[in-house]
This record gives C-alpha cells, sequence and structure tokens, in this order.
C-alpha cells in the first residue's frame, strides 16, 4: 500500500474546502485536497445537459436522479450529482472538484440579518455584514441580472409569470442573485457565446457561464502554487495516532468506480470539508470502526434547511403558461419571512423541460422547529437520520397556505403532475448542522475532543439559515480559517 506523507490535508472540495484552501495556500502552507469525485475541468469532458444526460449526470448510476427526471438509462460514471436516500427524505449532493458548486443553481444569498442573529447568537454579525458577506460575494463573483434583459427576454417568462402571480396574490418578490455571469449570459441569448443557461445546463454542470468554485477560489488556490488536488480519491476512514496525527484510508477510484489502488495518508492537520453529510459519515463511521474520539454534540442539530418543494399545474389558462425556453438560472424569490404564522422563503424554479408544462416549480425555505439527528447505523455501515413527517409538519403548512393563496389569485392546482400529493417534503438540497459551531466544534470549527481536527463545511450551520446556503456557509469558513491561521494552528 503506497503511504503518503502530508501535513496539512483537506477533505472536499466544496465552498468549506476550496475557502481554507486558499487562505491556507496564501498563508504560504501545503495543503493536500482529496477529492472523491472527478477534475471535470482537467478531464475534458463536456458537462451534459438535463434534456440529453450523459457522463456527468450522475454519480455511479443507472439512471438519472434529478428530480422530475429519473427517465434516461446510463452507463454508470463518476457524474456530479449524487442522491442520499434516507427513509423520510433523499438529499442531492455535488460531486467532484468544485462540490455542490457545479451542481447548484448558483442562488448567491446573504441570509437576513435578524435571523443570522438568531441563528448564530454568539457571532459578531456586524462584522459579518460589513466584512465577510462582501468579501465571499467578491471572491465567489455574486452579480445581478439587468432588469431590462429580465423583462425582454423569453428565457425568462417563467419568472415574470412568477412574479406577476405572486403580486396578484399579495406576496413581495426580490431580485436574487447568482455567481452565473449574467454579461456572458446575455451574449448567449445574443447567439455570440455558446450556450449554456440557455442550453439546459446547470443540475449535471455548466460548461460556459457559471463561475463554479474550479473558477474562483480553487482557481486562486491553485495559482499560489501550494495546492495539489488528488480527485477521485474516496477517503473511507481516519484513525486517531498516539502522537495526536491522523491516518486516512483512501480509495482512488477510475471514472467507473472501480478501485484502482489503495492509499494511506498521515497527516498532522486535517480539515474535514466533506459537505454536511460526508463529513458525518467520515466522523461516525471512523467511530465505529476506529475509536475515533465523536463528541456526544456530532449528528445533533441537523435540518434540511426547510426545503419544502412545491408546484402548481395549469398555470396556463390565466398567466399564459410559464414557457417553453427557461433558463436555468434562477432570479426571483417569494419573501414572506416576515409573516409571522406562515414565515417562508420561495425560489420562483425553472422547469427546463423543452416544452410549456404550464407549471410553476417553488422550491420553499422555511424554519426548521423541529431539528433532526444523524446517527449511525452499524448494519449497513452508513449514516441514519432521525427525521419524519413531524419534523415538516409547519413547513408542509407553510407550502399548503402558499398554494392556495396563489391559485386563489391566479387559477391552477396543486401540482400532482411533480408530486404524488401535490407536495416534496422529502426533496432536500440543503442539509445542514451535525457539527455545529460553538457546540461540535469550539468558536472557530475545531473539533471538540481534538486537537488537529478541524470541521468547515455545512455542518457548523445549525440546520437552518433561511435562505440558500452557499453564501453563509462560504463566510464561515472564511471567518474560521482567519482566525485558526491567527490563532497559529497551522505552524
Ligand atoms: P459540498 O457538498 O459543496 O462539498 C463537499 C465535497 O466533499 C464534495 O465534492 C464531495 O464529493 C466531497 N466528499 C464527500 N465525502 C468525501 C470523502 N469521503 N472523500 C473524499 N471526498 C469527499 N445553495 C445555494 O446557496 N444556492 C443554490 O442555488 C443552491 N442550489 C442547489 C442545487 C442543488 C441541485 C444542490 C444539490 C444543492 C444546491 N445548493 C444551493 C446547496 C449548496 O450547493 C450546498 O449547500 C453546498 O455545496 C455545501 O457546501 P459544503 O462546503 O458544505 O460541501
Amino acid at each position: 500500500k503506497e503511504i503518503i506523507e502530508a501535513p496539512i490535508l483537506i477533505i472536499g472540495s466544496g465552498y468549506g474546502g476550496a475557502v481554507s484552501a486558499l487562505r491556507l495556500c496564501e498563508a504560504g502552507k501545503k495543503v493536500v485536497m482529496l477529492e472523491m469525485g472527478l477534475n471535470w475541468e482537467k478531464s475534458g469532458i463536456p458537462f451534459s445537459n438535463m434534456l440529453k444526460p450523459g457522463k456527468s449526470a450522475a454519480w455511479l448510476k443507472k439512471k438519472t436522479i434529478a428530480p422530475f427526471m429519473n427517465i434516461f438509462s446510463l452507463a454508470p460514471f463518476t457524474g456530479t450529482l449524487d442522491r442520499m436516500d434516507f427513509e423520510n427524505i433523499n438529499i442531492w449532493v455535488g460531486r467532484g472538484v468544485g462540490g455542490g458548486s457545479l451542481v447548484n443553481g448558483g442562488m448567491a444569498v446573504t441570509p437576513k440579518e435578524s435571523y443570522f442573529k438568531e441563528v448564530f447568537p454568539d457571532l459578531d454579525s456586524e462584522k459579518f455584514y460589513s466584512h465577510y458577506f462582501p468579501l465571499v460575494q467578491k471572491e465567489l463573483k455574486v452579480n445581478v441580472i439587468g432588469e431590462q434583459f429580465l423583462k425582454d427576454c423569453p428565457y425568462y417568462k417563467f419568472t415574470r409569470v412568477g412574479e406577476a402571480e405572486a403580486h396578484k396574490a399579495g406576496f413581495k418578490t426580490i431580485r436574487v442573485p447568482n455567481v452565473y455571469d449574467f454579461q456572458y449570459m446575455e451574449k448567449e441569448y445574443r447567439n455570440e457565446v455558446p450556450r449554456s443557461a440557455f442550453n439546459t445546463e446547470v443540475i449535471y454542470g455548466n460548461n460556459h457561464g457559471k463561475n463554479s468554485l474550479d473558477k474562483t477560489y480553487l482557481k486562486k488556490a491553485l495559482e499560489t502554487g501550494n495546492l495539489e488536488i488528488l480527485d477521485l480519491h474516496h477517503v473511507e476512514n481516519i484513525k486517531l495516532n498516539g502522537d495526536k496525527t491522523y491516518t486516512l484510508q483512501v480509495r482512488q477510484t477510475d471514472t467507473s468506480g472501480t478501485t484502482v489502488s489503495e492509499k494511506e495518508f498521515n497527516c498532522k492537520k486535517l480539515i474535514l470539508a466533506a459537505g454536511t453529510m460526508g463529513t458525518l459519515q467520515l466522523l461516525l463511521h471512523s467511530n465505529a470502526v476506529n475509536h475515533f474520539p465523536v463528541h456526544d454534540q456530532i449528528g445533533k442539530n441537523w435540518g434540511n434547511n426547510g426545503n419544502f418543494m412545491t408546484g402548481r399545474n395549469w398555470v396556463k389558462p390565466l398567466s399564459g403558461g410559464t414557457g417553453s425556453k427557461q433558463s436555468t438560472i434562477p432570479v426571483g424569490g417569494i419573501d414572506n419571512w416576515e409573516d409571522e404564522e406562515h414565515p417562508f422563503f420561495t425560489e420562483i424554479a425553472p422547469l427546463p423541460m423543452g416544452m410549456d408544462v404550464a407549471t410553476a416549480l417553488y422550491l420553499l425555505i422555511n424554519r426548521v422547529d423541529k431539528k433532526g439527528e444523524v446517527y449511525y447505523d452499524p448494519d449497513t455501515k452508513k449514516i441514519s437520520l432521525d427525521w419524519n413527517q413531524t419534523n415538516t409538519v409547519k413547513m408542509r403548512e407553510n407550502a399548503d397556505y402558499f398554494i392556495k393563496k396563489m391559485n386563489r389569485a391566479n387559477g391552477g392546482t396543486r401540482s400532482h403532475f411533480l408530486f404524488n400529493n401535490g407536495f416534496g417534503a422529502n426533496v432536500c438540497y440543503h442539509p445542514l448542522g451535525g457539527c455545529v459551531l460553538g457546540k461540535a466544534t469550539n468558536e472557530y470549527g475545531k473539533l471538540k475532543d481534538h486537537d488537529n481536527l478541524y470541521v468547515l463545511d455545512g455542518s457548523l450551520i445549525p440546520g437552518t439559515i433561511g435562505v440558500n446556503p452557499f453564501v453563509t456557509i462560504t463566510a464561515i469558513a472564511e471567518y474560521c480559517i482567519e482566525n485558526l491561521i491567527r490563532q497559529n494552528e497551522f505552524v
């Protein structure tokens, strides 16, 4: 077995991993990053779009797994989109160098300050809103669509209809910033450059336009010369050694998922940034197989960020339909957060199926009144989730209230076309929590009961943040790594 020594190791190349890598590399540290997914840019393999799913469509599956599109058969490949199925909830995650940034819709939303304070009472919110949030908006290249373009472009009819209907029903709408380059989008509309958002590319990766992490944080980190990214390297488990260093069992695969070599990595400092579910799997599995110490807060305070999908059919008669041409990049949202009885935020989501399906799709983000818990199942050797209908009661009530109010004002029916009973309580894109900042870790993400182990990803956020989470994950990671470096944790 090959044994590799690396002083600082990062597991995972999503938001938390990419921020940590950049700041450590800038501080002159040599960093090795292990990512189970493929380095798409290096591979030269193009991403596929939603209407013709190919290699990038799914992580080692025989058919596609994008919601409402489970119809295409595939040859198993280390694709960008994975789905982890639990008893009452399915969780979608990104795989590949760039993590979730490869597959997500790019919605770059800063949380409401009042809610941020509620979720993180111990953080200096002023510093976050004056420094960390502006910093990550700049690094992630967040921008906003031009209003005139939005008004004129046929690919945004679904947004215009969605907003007009929301106003008619008495809801407030907001413009949603994104990391997709809207200058590029205007050019693609004029056919001056290859199309991506207007060519149904998003959930299996964008070939153009989207500033995913490989174009921002990771690119800058690689330019320092201090970062090495090893893709198709799956960390199986971690062992704590007597001298407080760590040994990782790692399986290198090819793009069919077949093991090509088994490796052992030894490191002095370890950063877990495998995403909420990946980090929890590694910690709890390592505990079961290696007596790896885990604090009793690990797995607690897990939430789905209030994700609740719903939709309406027959939008056509009154509003003239949502359009057969649809951009994949959402730019509109409905903000009902101030309503004390039904607080929620919802994205006016695209449904680019290549025809006018007269259906409006919404991903609601609600409060999470009752948190869940992640635990380890020794039989399957995988994590399980204590999460059921009692956790989503209020989310369902909000979705019901929203759909009824929209239908009363605009016509339409609850979408039985998209969901069995009109609701998708089991759709989760935003798993958060389980290693909560200040509870399972110290104030900067260093895990309790450990001297050299840090968690920097979505698991630090206690199950809810009220908006799409990657801006917050990135800002928290910036805050933590800055302070950890200042405290000389990595000398
Ligand atoms: P992230 O999940 O990004 O990265 C973790 C990485 O670790 C992955 O690349 C994974 O392969 C790797 N890994 C895991 N286990 C490993 C192991 N054992 N060994 C090696 N590598 C391992 N958010 C938002 O703000 N706006 C949006 O528009 C959307 N839209 C959206 C759409 C879809 C379809 C999804 C699935 C998700 C979103 N999100 C989103 C959510 C957002 O993408 C998500 O919250 C972040 O990517 C989470 O960032 P992390 O840094 O926590 O991990």
